[in-house]
């Protein structure tokens, strides 16, 4: 077991927390605070037991100097300041002076923002490759390190592996909870157990696949992936999307576990991607070349529906079709729609698939949505996870 932050005495220590406030901004604007507000727990804890409080994230990829401005972290310490009701100091620099020297004036339950880590890409990846003397540099600012950001957990940063390597260091309720919540897909899931995979890309889940095939009772696959296993089954899927590379891997898979894949039998199809596309309704084998496919139908519905509704464990990662765009977001919503009305443990992975229950409004009904995309699959994958791995035991 991993220490946690409230194996700690906090009282006057200067607590290095970092989070993921990777959220999306627009001109300014945060257009989904979730895992702002996911980061609260620690933070007020943090506060109630008198730590003086310096948070740490990055924000998108800084590639230029004209990035700075779109991925500011300021946005995020002004909706920090309004929900904890507290002044949240934002340092608008990564390191020198001026955030020393607020740090040092920093009184307890005092919270500071520090600029995005990711600025210090633009010096030779410095963040994103861990840089030993950023991270050495960071840990030197504080007394105790604290992880909780769960989203980068699989990422090597001098902001999280950097400075957990020179400070006592723990995790926080927002990464201990999604252990424990995703640790129940991998041990001892109750069965049956169906796992629902979507998204565009086969290739995006073949480490989730092979870890948990054979833990699943069933696994349904929709959303573009759909298609490359469609045709390596030798069905025509006319102009949807394809992964070329992986029609062998498909194959394969669909030899060896032909009672458990299970595949939609009908698809929404188009001629055209956009809002006003006119939809077609075609069962496998009715698919015309200039067609692609863009959701399941209401058959392969009827099809799902008959696993899942039974199932006492249930994972959803990716959604069933391209449902930004109304003609195409049935599946997605229809889905959700059921999966919510079971009584099973039901948790959603990756970003898209997060976005799609808030979409649908049907956040509340989810026993647990992961704050990480790409970090909750390799946690599923059970692959190395460095920022989490290098945190001490109890
Ligand atoms: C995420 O949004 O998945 C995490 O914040 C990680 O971001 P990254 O993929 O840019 O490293």
């Amino acid at each position: 077991m991993k220490k946690t932050i409230k194996d700690y005495d906090l009282s006057g220590k200067k607590v290095i927390i970092r989070c993921d406030f990777n959220v999306p901004i627009e001109n300014g604007i945060i257009k989904d605070e979730t895992r702002i507000k996911a980061s609260l727990k620690t933070i007020r804890y943090a506060r109630k037991m008198n730590a003086k409080v310096i948070l740490l994230s990055h924000l998108g990829r800084i590639k230029t100097e004209e990035d700075k401005q779109k991925y500011t972290l300021k946005p995020v310490a002004q909706s920090l300041s309004k929900i904890l009701r507290k002044k949240v100091t934002f340092i608008d620099q990564t390191r020198g002076e001026k955030l020393e020297n607020a740090i040092d004036k920093m009184k307890d339950k005092d919270v500071i923002l520090i600029e995005n880590t990711r600025f210090e890409d633009l010096d030779n990846k410095k963040e994103s490759n861990n840089d030993k003397q950023l991270g050495k540099y960071w840990a030197s600012l504080g007394d105790l390190f604290i992880n909780d950001a769960f989203g980068t957990i699989h990422r090597s940063h001098a902001s999280n592996l950097g400075i957990a390597s020179n400070l006592p260091n723990g995790i926080g309720f927002l990464v201990e909870n999604e252990i424990k919540k995703l640790t129940k897909l991998i041990n001892k899931p109750r069965k049956p157990y169906t796992i629902i995979l979507g998204g565009s890309k086969v290739s995006d889940k073949i480490g989730v696949i092979s870890n948990l095939i054979n833990k699943s009772d069933y696994m349904l696959i929709c959303g573009g992936m759909a298609f490359t296993f469609l045709k390596s089954a030798g069905f025509n899927i006319g102009s949807s999307i394809c992964e070329k590379e992986k029609l062998n891997y498909c194959k394969e898979l669909l030899d060896k576990y032909e009672n458990k894949i299970i595949l939609p039998i009908d698809i929404i199809t188009a001629k055209e991607v956009n809002e006003n596309a006119q939809t077609n309704e075609r069962f496998l084998g009715e698919i015309d070349e200039d067609d692609i496919g863009l959701d399941i139908g209401p058959k392969t519905l009827e099809v799902f529906k008959q696993y899942i509704v039974d199932s006492k464990t249930i994972f959803l990662n990716g959604p069933a079709g391209y449902f930004e765009l109304k003609p195409f977001q049935n599946g997605t919503k229809q889905l959700l729609d059921i999966i919510t009305h079971t009584k099973a443990y039901t948790v959603l992975g990756g970003g898209d698939t997060a976005r799609a229950a808030a979409t649908f409004d049907v956040q509340n009904k989810i026993s647990h949505i992961s704050t990480g995309g790409g970090a909750s699959l390799a946690f599923l994958e059970e692959t190395t996870l460095p920022a989490l791995d290098i945190i001490n035991e109890k």
